[in-house]
């Protein structure tokens, strides 16, 4: 971690840090000009040495900002996870390598979990592959399966890594948006928004290696309907392209709304790779392992109120519906996500003074450091998930995640609350 972190630092602080050590008459100033080259980032990761989460997230460190930007929950993980960890690491032979590809009792764990939703049997040491989060697994199946030259769809707005991780191949993303309809009156609802299935079907060719599907969606928190996955894998059929279908909060699924697997469509199995996170899954993003246990113990109740993929959603709902109420008393009008745990509103009604800020960057980001230095209050641009030319339709957006205490939430309500006396 140290040492990718050391790598990715940019050139200005790399350098000083050699200056640092190295007096400079040791390594002849003269050399400062290559130097400064042989230090610059490769020009493959181009996009990823930098991100929306590092530069927001440091803004809101300090201790008096009410932090609903990044998605990390501060509820507590369940009692039992914890406790699985603490046994787990008591005992010695399971501190030290476990197989590459997955630690056996995990990857046995997820196919028992998985075979329950799939029609068929799922073979956990060639068909599951472990990885440091869902991320480590998008970079891998990028890596691993796009070439130069190959076009990857990409659904705007999408989560920022992706993106760039496709450009880091070599391959050319083509960009496809969700498109809202009228709403008129009615609540502004995560389903309202889109795929037009003839612009999507005019997206792929002959050079379509894969599209990348996320369901349930950050940030809008879209549950893609069976027909819009009919849709999709018809396509992906039709022109024999992949499918990385990126389902992180699939657990995060609302009243109304089901969330399904684009793999268990007839002829979807053999072209998608699916994306899990356990991180997500039991509100412990900072662990990577050690959670077999914790799955073994839902597996054997998934039909329990008391299994975490039925409680938590529960939990939430009351939390999305508060956030919900949140927002629109202050006039705004949110998009009532129907999974995941964000939503995003827009935010151009309160009509903020941001004349005495700099910009040279999209509102929201402007709009987020304002609201964060002034009001203490943090959220995430949503023009971080678009690609540069889509930037502008969604930079009136901002992203608030709400898996979060209730005396968190109490005290954003505070604040936003404070914030509509204060205009009225
Ligand atoms: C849509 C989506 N995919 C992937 C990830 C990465 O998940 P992980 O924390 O397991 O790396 C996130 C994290 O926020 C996400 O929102």
């Amino acid at each position: 971690m140290f040492l990718n972190l050391r790598r990715l630092c940019p050139l200005g602080s790399r350098a000083k840090f050699l200056r640092t050590i190295y007096p400079s008459n040791i390594l002849g100033l003269s050399t400062s000009a290559k130097m400064s080259l042989k230090f610059n980032n490769a020009k493959r990761i181009e996009g990823l040495d930098s991100n929306v989460w590092v530069e927001f997230t440091k803004l809101a460190a300090d201790p008096s900002v009410v932090n609903l930007g990044q998605g990390l929950p501060d509820v507590s993980p369940p009692r039992y996870v914890k406790e699985e960890l603490a046994k787990i690491a008591a005992i010695d032979s399971m501190n030290q390598y476990t197989r590459g590809f997955g630690h056996p009792s995990l990857v046995k764990a997820l196919s028992c979990l998985y075979e329950k939703l799939y029609p068929n049997k799922i073979n956990p040491d060639k068909e599951i592959l472990v990885t440091v989060g869902a991320y480590g697994s998008l970079f891998s199946a990028i890596q691993g399966l796009i070439d130069e030259g190959d076009e990857v769809i990409i659904i705007v707005p999408f989560y920022d890594c992706y993106e760039p991780m496709v450009r880091m191949v070599g391959a050319t993303p083509v960009f496809i948006p969700l498109r809202s309809k009228p709403v008129d009156e009615k609540r502004w609802s995560s389903s309202d928004w889109t795929l037009d299935p003839q612009e999507l079907a005019s997206k792929f060719n002959s050079k379509t290696k894969a599209i990348i599907l996320n369901t349930p969606h950050n940030p809008i928190g879209k549950v893609y309907t069976k027909e819009e996955l009919q849709l999709i894998a018809d396509l992906c059929i039709k022109h024999d392209t992949l499918c990385i279908s990126d389902e992180v909060y699939e657990w995060l699924v609302y009243s109304g709304s089901k969330h399904l697997k684009i793999a268990t469509f007839p002829g979807m199995w053999e072209r998608t790779i699916t994306i899990g996170s356990a991180g997500k899954t039991f509100s412990v993003t900072g662990w990577k392992e050690a959670l077999a246990q914790a799955f073994w113990i839902d597996i054997k109740r998934m039909d329990d109120p008391e299994c975490y993929f039925n409680s938590l959603p529960k939990e939430l709902e009351v939390k999305r519906d508060r956030m919900v109420h949140l927002l629109e008393s202050v006039e705004l009008k949110p998009i009532v996500p129907d999974g995941g745990y964000f939503i995003i509103a827009d935010v151009s009604s309160l009509d903020v003074d941001l004349s005495d800020m700099k910009r040279n960057e999209p509102y929201d980001y402007t709009f987020v450091k304002w609201m964060t230095k002034n009001k203490k209050l943090s959220a995430i641009p949503v023009s971080a998930f678009c690609n540069s030319k889509a930037k502008m339709q969604f930079e009136k957006f901002v992203r608030f995640c709400f898996i979060k205490k209730d005396s968190t939430l109490d005290a954003a309500e505070e604040i936003i609350k404070a914030w509509k006396k204060q205009k009225s």
